[in-house]
């Protein structure tokens, strides 16, 4: 009997959560760090438009590479010119936002060929990025709060012995946040197996560049299914809509604004995993104003 009533209680608090966590709008993520003349992250975080900043990106490691971080632009990683970058991030996550740093990204030299790689990479990750130590943190000494793996290349293996690895440090204190942007053909062909641990607190998919699953030339219906199969596949309980910023952001997939609020959000909104938008990037949000347009829908 005392079980039982425990038990209700417990779904009872949890259903008083979901309430309480879909009473909230959602929120945008943006990648900020592949333009210098996208502003810094201080103006990005002061603008009051998003929940979450990946940095883009470490683009080297793995394989017994030294890793190595390529914020375009913005900063020299070589002369220790990325560690100007801390007091930034910590004034953004003194504003609520969460910072990530983003492996991958289209282009770059960066794998896994192992579990004792993932370990190694995951230990690297912990000590320069995250809660641990080390001499020559790239970013100084502002701790992350986690980790997004936007994998477009290189092996398709043990990307969930990454994410393991690295989860496993959250027991040191500080939760380790993992957040994945998967192309939207599913499933993703990279992060296909990490994904299905269920070990991603947020997953933004990536709706352009795409043809099969994106926006094409007023015809939401690809778009909409595709966030069907997202939805109802995927072990996250949060699941963004990754988009362009702007028509030039992507080579395609775009959705005008207009069309995004009136045909778009109405119907992801109904599914209890949707959680905002994400957007690529800074540079092309601040050309054109994007999340400020769909903020107040999203
Ligand atoms: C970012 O803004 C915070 C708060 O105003 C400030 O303390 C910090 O020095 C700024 N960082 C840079 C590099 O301008
Ligand atoms: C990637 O790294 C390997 C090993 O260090 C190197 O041989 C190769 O030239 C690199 N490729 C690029 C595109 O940087
Ligand atoms: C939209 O795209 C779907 C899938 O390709 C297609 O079946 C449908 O006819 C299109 N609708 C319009 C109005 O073009």
């Amino acid at each position: 009997m005392a079980i039982k009533h425990q038990a209700l209680f417990f779904l009872l608090s949890l259903l008083v959560l979901t309430f309480i966590d879909r009473s909230f709008a959602g929120g945008i993520a943006i990648y900020w760090g592949q333009n210098g003349y996208e502003g810094t992250l201080n103006d990005t975080c002061t603008s009051g438009n998003y929940a979450y900043v990946n940095l883009a990106f470490l683009y080297k490691f793995g394989g017994g590479q030294t890793p190595e971080i390529n914020l375009a632009g913005h900063c020299n990683p070589d002369s220790g010119g990325c560690t100007i970058l801390s007091s930034e991030i910590t004034y953004c996550q003194r504003l609520g936002i969460k910072v990530m740093l983003s492996l991958g990204g289209g282009s770059g030299n960066y794998t896994l060929t192992s579990t004792q790689d993932a370990k190694d990479v995951a230990e690297y990750l912990w000590n320069n990025y995250l809660g641990g130590d080390s001499s020559s943190r790239p970013l100084g000494d502002a701790v992350l709060d986690g980790m997004d793996f936007d994998i477009e290349l290189g092996s398709t293996e043990y990307w969930s012995y990454l994410a393991m690895y690295l989860l496993e440090y959250s027991m040191e204190g500080k939760k380790v946040y993992l957040t994945a942007a998967p192309q939207c053909p599913y499933p993703d062909k990279y992060l296909g197996q990490a994904l299905d641990t269920g070990l991603f607190d947020h997953v933004w998919v990536q709706f352009y560049n795409n043809a099969p699953c994106e926006y094409t030339s007023g015809n939401v219906t690809n778009l909409l299914n595709s966030w069907k199969t997202w939805t109802s596949s995927v072990p996250a309980s949060k699941i963004f809509l990754g988009l362009p910023a702007s028509s030039d952001a992507a080579g395609s997939g775009y959705i005008p604004a207009d069309v995004l609020t009136s045909e778009v959000l109405p119907v992801t909104k109904t599914s209890s995993k949707y959680a905002g938008v994400m957007l690529w990037s800074r540079y092309y949000d601040l050309q054109s104003g994007y999340s400020s347009s769909i903020k107040s829908s999203v």
